[in-house]
């Protein structure tokens, strides 16, 4: 008897299944038809729905006894993100860095306040490109086998690090991925931000400096990274990034809008919360993003393999056009990551769908839902 790869596989899945969840084989080299054999047989638990807002939205110590700093170890994955490796390192992450939708929304809100649309906005659609939506887990860095086996390509589920599917050019601490590391801290950029706060802010991290900052950002990018892309969603994040640091990484007692370079290099390179940090008093999203913007209004594009050959890309959603970036990114983004995906992938990818459409419904944007793989 000839045993074909593709049962074997479902053998040994089937058996780890029983044993301990997590440990996974992979998938690997397997054909489309194979993995469309695979696949289905997979345990599939669906995604639970998104917590609502807290209860309790008013400033509290989240740098307490029960979430002490642990400095990671070579195994747990951090990535582009100081808010997410923060608070892996302190436990309101898992550790490892490997984490669940619902998990990363608890974490923002519990311990910076996020907003609870915009969060769940973020998360979702962060998790459907870069996170496996069969096992439910992502990386908060690199790609990894701890995320379980991978759907077929085009899918890639490399987790936060990978370029121009939520990570993008011009960030404030790690390189654009054209100078090679887009994900670790990096000190050079890191002088910048110190640089331009005592310019502007008298040492400190303010809206001032935040709209200075992105400025000289977007220009560096423009003259010296050729492939420097800015269309959505990058577009958004990279607003809303250069206002995140005052209005998270303040602590909530302090209503100033200034952020000590301390407080940030413990963040952005240390993960770590200052001692006897309090979380933002109240819920809060991305306010101060129109100064950034307005201080220098930028179209979205690219350049064109050169540097300073920056084209618009009219069909990229522009900031005032939430719906346009929403279906855009399910339309394109998702789209070409899963062409047409069976089975349990496809009804995970459509639970996953409907919670990142709901999350526009919960911020008011009035959005047309769009379905990629049908109703
Ligand atoms: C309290 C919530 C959050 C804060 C304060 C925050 C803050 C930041 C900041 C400041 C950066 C820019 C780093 C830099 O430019 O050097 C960043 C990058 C990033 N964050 Fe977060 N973040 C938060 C939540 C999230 C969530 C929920 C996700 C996704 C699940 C996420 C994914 C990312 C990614 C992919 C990047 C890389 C973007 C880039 O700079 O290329 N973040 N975050
Ligand atoms: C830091 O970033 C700059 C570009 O902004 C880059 O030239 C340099 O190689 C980076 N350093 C490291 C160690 O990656
Ligand atoms: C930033 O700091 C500078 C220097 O103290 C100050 O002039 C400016 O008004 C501050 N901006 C904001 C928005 O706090």
């Amino acid at each position: 008897m000839i045993f074909s790869r593709a049962l074997f596989s479902l053998l040994a899945l089937q058996i780890c299944a029983v044993n301990a969840f997590p440990a996974y084989q992979s998938l690997a080299g397997l054909t489309r038809e194979e993995l469309d054999v695979v696949i289905p047989t997979l345990k599939f638990v669906p995604p639970p729905s998104p917590p609502g807002p807290l209860a309790d939205d008013s400033t509290k110590l989240v740098n307490d006894a029960a979430h002490p700093f642990i400095a990671p170890r070579s195994s747990d994955q951090r990535g582009p993100c100081p808010a997410l490796n923060t608070l892996a390192s302190h436990g309101y992450l898992s550790r490892n860095g490997i984490v669940s939708p619902v998990e990363v929304i608890n974490a923002v809100q519990e311990a910076f306040n996020l907003e609870n649309s915009f969060a769940r906005f973020l998360v979702y659609s962060t998790f459907l490109v870069n996170g496996n939506p069969i096992t439910n887990l992502m990386s908060i860095g690199a790609k990894t086998s701890d995320t379980g086996p991978n759907p077929p390509p085009p899918a890639t589920v490399a987790g936060l690090n990978t370029h121009n599917n939520c990570e993008g050019d011009t960030s404030m601490t790690r390189a654009d991925f054209f100078f090679g590391n887009n994900h670790d801290f990096n000190e050079t950029r890191f002088q910048n931000v110190a640089k331009i706060s005592n310019q502007f802010g008298a040492g400190k991290y303010n809206l001032t400096v935040a709209a200075k900052l992105r400025e000289f950002l977007f220009k560096d990018s423009l003259m010296n990274n050729p492939t420097f892309s800015m269309v959505s969603p990058r577009l958004f994040t990279a607003f809303a990034e250069s206002v995140f640091p005052i209005n998270f990484f303040v602590d909530g007692r302090d209503k100033s809008g200034q952020l000590d370079m301390d407080v940030a290099r413990g963040f952005f390179q240390k993960m770590t919360f200052p001692p006897d940090f309090h979380r933002h008093d109240g819920a809060i999203s991305s306010e101060g993003m129109d100064v950034v913007f307005n201080n220098f209004p930028i179209v979205p594009g690219a350049n064109q393999g050169r540097v300073n050959s920056y084209k618009p890309d009219p069909t990229s959603a522009t900031l005032s056009e939430p719906c346009t970036r929403y279906s855009n990114f399910v339309e394109r983004n998702i789209k070409s990551l899963y062409p047409n995906p069976t089975g349990v992938l496809r009804e995970a990818l459509s639970i996953n769908l409907q919670f990142l459409f709901e999350a526009t419904v919960a911020a008011g944007d009035a959005c047309t839902q769009v379905f990629p793989f049908g109703r």
